[in-house]
């Protein structure tokens, strides 16, 4: 386990740690990702927000259907050990996973080698999502607009990051391509703090998160409408929709956090 709260804002910038992620040409926030991948259990349903793909892709793809498509290829950004990745390879021609931690992506790609055709269809990139440059030379590589999917990555990013994050996405969704993202309620924020603080500790699937430093951050629900608005991109649509966990909750039932969604794009 690696001790590394580096989102902790009462750390200063000569901390160890934080010097460590510098010296190594990552971000604090991207150092933090790569030790909770490093860390993290590798089998599937285990991370804090890994749950099955019927609580998860199979509930978002009725709502972004009717947007994605058009032979776009989807970019799964943020994606983590590659789980919805995967789902989305089943019902979309080109899938490309991309992650800031290159554990994450290794470990996407271990798990995709053993999926029925997969290969030439689906991808996994390391990438940072905030470096514009960056994600300036996937969109070059895909050769035209992309359909971006997003899950849970904009709330635990710095305030400051999530304006380059969603210029990211919208530089990829380019004139005709489409965003799904999907990130907690400032509502869910409670439920996430009732499981931090039960009486017996949190889950131990929470408790790895916390202990890396990784919070979910306060992100007012408005701010995700418009930190596309700025990006540029038109709301299309959007509603509420609950983000599936992989802890039990305080009913004993599977736990769920309130979550928003919206499509966005240009030109809707
Ligand atoms: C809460 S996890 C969600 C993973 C995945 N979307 C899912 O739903 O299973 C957030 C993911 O975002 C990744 N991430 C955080 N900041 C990023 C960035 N700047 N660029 C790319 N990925 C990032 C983390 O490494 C982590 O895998």
């Amino acid at each position: 386990m690696h001790p590394n709260p580096v989102n902790d804002p009462n750390l200063s910038e000569d901390d160890p740690v934080l010097s460590l992620a510098s010296r190594a040409g990552q971000t604090p926030n991207a150092l933090a990702w790569e030790n909770f991948w490093r860390d993290a259990p590798p089998e599937e349903h285990t991370v804090f927000w890994d749950a099955p793909q019927e609580r998860t892709g199979a509930v978002h793809l009725p709502l972004l259907a009717p947007y994605f498509g058009g032979g776009r290829p989807v970019v799964d950004v943020g994606c983590g050990n590659g789980s919805v990745t995967r789902f989305l390879a089943g019902h979309y021609g080109r899938v490309i996973g991309v992650d800031v931690s290159a554990e994450a992506v290794s470990r996407a790609r271990d798990a995709a080698s053993g999926d029925e055709g997969a290969g030439t269809a689906l991808a996994f990139r390391q990438l940072d999502a905030t470096d514009i440059e960056a994600v300036g030379g996937l969109r070059t590589e895909l050769a035209g607009d992309a359909d971006v999917y997003v899950r849970g990555v904009l709330h635990q990013c710095s305030p400051g990051d999530r304006p380059r994050l969603a210029a990211s996405v919208a530089a990829l969704v380019g004139e005709r391509g489409r965003v799904f993202v999907v990130e907690p309620a400032a509502e869910g924020g409670a439920a996430l703090t009732a499981l931090s603080q039960r009486a017996e500790g949190p889950p131990s699937a929470l408790a790895a998160v916390l202990a890396h430093g990784i919070r979910p951050m306060e992100m007012p629900d408005e701010s995700l409408p418009a930190l596309f608005g700025t990006a540029g991109l038109d709301v299309l649509a959007r509603g509420a929709v609950p983000l599936a966990l992989t802890v039990v909750g305080p009913d004993g039932e599977s736990a769920e956090v309130a979550s928003n969604w919206l499509v966005a794009g240009r030109n809707g």
